[in-house]
């Protein structure tokens, strides 16, 4: 029997419901935010399926979580294939999940079906990609790959002021595993991740796999603008220094000079703090997000120069500053894994397409590291970062069977 025709659809489909429990929300969403106490438990029901197995499961210093089948040549690099176990806090059951789930059970799979490799082949889960509750994001793989110090890594906080380190360790005493002592990071022969698409393409075209070229580019900033608490009642609005009303105004003027006439360039202000929060004071400090993202990085180069701009602009008589939070250039994956991905989905008589991805992923690090490659498959309606999120079993299992029979390619070149 092939590695792709052991894939259970049930199995891996029950997976998904058994996961989805784990911060599960009222609505069939999901809350599992990175080293959360939930988090902890998806690591846990990981590592024991892996168990059962007789796989080997380990950590490393920034908690990502690894499951390695053996191959016939212990000292060859392995290939690597997962995505990543934490979620939006109103996020969906298949976002990240379905990457770790769909290497798992291409594990199992090539083990039912009895296949040997000379490759040891690995599933991921890598810490934080989501960026959500700790920025920045993608970075358990950003670590791994060189792209982030770990030491700047674990004195990152929360809203909330909860220091990643003392989160870190809190998790993996809740999800005790192997460590692998050093600073995380080794030779990986390849990596192939397999999403959900988080756009409507794929739908919308009737195809049924999606072969990866590309990743846009991204960068993220917090915008921080101060100003002077006053009372509410008192304070003639020409003696105001408002950092509310300069928030608006800047955030105003930032949408208007983002959108394109191609509908391009992605621009979100998703998460604003005012500060001290009271009806009746003048707000005295604002901060907010930018996430900003484009396939050109010359357009994003040139978006942040307009902000910077804007920021001194629009925000008198109050003072502005940016901080640069994440930066990642478009990834380019290796066009011999597009191939492969392309000839193994053809293979399977699927129907496929070429595309670049919109969404962020911990193969853009990875691909920094070796040749990598992304596997897509649906998503209802293109619904992602949302309760509602949905994919199919026949197209979770499509896309696994795909990922097999890449990885056993990989694995035995
Ligand atoms: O933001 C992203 O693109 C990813 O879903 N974390
Ligand atoms: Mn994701
Ligand atoms: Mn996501």
């Amino acid at each position: 029997m092939s590695g792709a025709n052991a894939v259970k659809e049930d199995r891996l489909w029950q997976r998904h419901a058994d996961m989805a429990k784990l911060g599960g929300t009222p609505k069939g969403g999901v809350n599992r935010q990175a080293l959360s106490p939930e988090d902890a438990a998806a690591r846990n029901q990981l590592a024991r399926w892996a168990k059962m197995r007789g796989f080997a499961v380990f950590t490393d210093a920034i908690g990502n979580l690894f499951v390695r089948k053996d191959g016939t040549d212990a000292a060859a690099a392995p290939v690597m294939s997962g995505s990543h176990m934490d979620s939006q806090p109103t996020g969906g059951r298949f976002d990240g999940m379905y990457g770790v789930l769909a290497a798992f059970e291409a594990l199992e799979a090539l083990e039912d079906a009895g296949v040997t490799t000379r490759r040891p082949v690995m599933a991921v889960a890598w810490t934080n990609e989501e960026g959500s509750r700790f920025q920045p994001g993608a970075m358990g793989s950003a670590v791994f790959a060189g792209a982030y110090r770990l030491d700047e890594m674990l004195e990152q906080k929360d809203w909330k002021g909860v220091v990643l380190r003392d989160a870190l360790a809190d998790t993996l005493k809740a999800a005790p595993a192997p460590l692998r002592e050093g600073a995380p990071g080794f030779a990986v022969d390849s990596y192939i991740e397999a999403h959900i698409e988080q756009g409507p393409r794929l739908e919308n075209e009737r195809k049924t796999i999606g072969v990866v070229t590309a990743i846009q580019g991204s960068r993220r900033y917090i915008v921080t603008i101060d100003g002077e608490e006053a009372h509410a009642g008192t304070t003639p609005r020409a003696a105001r220094k408002d950092a509310y009303a300069a928030a608006t105004r800047l955030a105003a003027a930032l949408y208007e000079a983002t959108a394109d006439a191609h509908d391009m360039l992605r621009f979100t202000i998703g998460r604003v703090e005012v500060s001290p929060g009271s009806p009746n004071t003048v707000p005295g400090k604002v901060t907010f997000t930018i996430d900003m993202r484009h396939p050109d990085d010359a357009v994003l180069v040139e978006r942040e120069a307009m902000i910077e701009r804007l920021l001194v602009e629009k925000t008198k008589p109050c003072s502005a500053s940016l901080q640069k939070v994440t930066n990642v250039p478009p990834t380019n994956f290796d066009p011999a894994v597009i191939d492969l991905v392309r000839a193994k989905a053809s293979g399977l008589g699927l129907s496929n397409m070429d595309m670049p991805s919109g969404a962020g992923h911990d193969a853009m690090h990875i691909a920094r590291l070796c040749p990598a490659g992304m596997i897509f498959v649906p998503c209802e309606r293109g619904i992602s970062h949302n309760e509602i999120e949905n994919a199919t079993p026949s197209d979770l299992a499509a896309g696994t069977r795909v990922l097999v029979e890449v990885l056993e390619a990989l694995a035995n070149r």
